[in-house]
């Protein structure tokens, strides 16, 4: 049996309004409140975070923000900080997604930085990796995966590390309906984890829990979760309808 406790997280992404958010986990609250064996978080916008955090309260859903910026507070217009994300109702935050590296030139020493506030804030990280198809094409993955997981992780101590999520995101399979095959996934995640026994030691690597993301979908997301490394999912697309989340969140065996 695994040591670790799956976390199945909803990236909302740029999608619902507030009304249409807080709809949403009205709904998810009800279908999931039996599920005893996963940990379970959805990434609204960051303006609908505080009132889905109030519509969740009570509920085992927790919340997460899908960025933030690396300093507490300051003259940093249009952004969003870690503190306010907590005071807001958040217990994680997103970090890396591919999206952002790609359209906001996030990089790997900005995702750093972001994990530390994170940290700071009393929040916890989900440090999104994943290579492009021409760096898979081109034979580079693991060591793409490699540079994104050092920078991203450099200096944070292993006292914490135990604590951190790492989402492994192959960007071609995001938003494509194209999912990597659970061979591929657990490769890869397998190669996570060895990274992280160098970095904190086994002890500690056995205890991150390492999600797939990419085109999870109800019907593909058991097959995914039953490999050995892969604990838990970051869905997407799939999260937006209460009922698709839920029986994603649901695919996992017990035990
Ligand atoms: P998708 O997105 O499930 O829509 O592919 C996953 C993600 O970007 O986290």
């Amino acid at each position: 049996m695994s040591p670790r406790r799956p976390f199945i997280v909803g990236n909302w992404k740029m999608n619902k309004t507030v009304t249409e958010s807080v709809a949403l986990v009205r709904e998810l609250r009800g279908l999931v409140s039996m599920v005893r064996h996963v940990d379970i978080a959805v990434a609204p916008t960051s303006v609908a975070l505080q009132a889905v955090a109030k519509a969740l309260e009570g509920s085992n859903v927790s919340v997460a923000g899908q960025n933030c910026h690396a300093a507490a507070s300051g003259a940093f217009t249009g952004e969003v900080s870690a503190p306010m994300l907590k005071d807001a109702g958040a217990s994680w935050v997103i970090l890396g997604h591919s999206e952002r590296r790609q359209f906001n030139g996030e990089t790997d020493a900005g995702v750093n930085k972001k994990v530390g506030a994170v940290l700071e804030a009393g929040l916890l990280p989900i440090v999104c990796v994943g290579e492009t198809l021409e760096e898979r094409e081109g034979g580079r993955t693991l060591e793409v995966v490699a540079r994104q997981v050092k920078g991203a992780l450099d200096g944070v101590k292993a006292e914490v590390g135990a604590s951190l999520v790492l989402a492994y995101e192959p960007v071609w399979a995001i938003g494509t309906g194209k999912t990597a095959t659970s061979r591929q996934a657990q490769d890869v995640h397998a190669h996570l984890r060895a990274l992280l026994t160098g970095l904190w030691g086994a002890e500690v690597a056995a205890k991150v829990r390492l999600q797939y993301g990419g085109s999870v979908k109800a019907d593909n997301a058991a097959e995914l979760l039953a490999q050995p490394d892969i604990d838990g999912a970051l869905v997407g697309g799939a999260s937006l309808r209460a009922a698709d989340f839920a029986a994603i969140v649901k695919a996992k065996p017990a035990g």
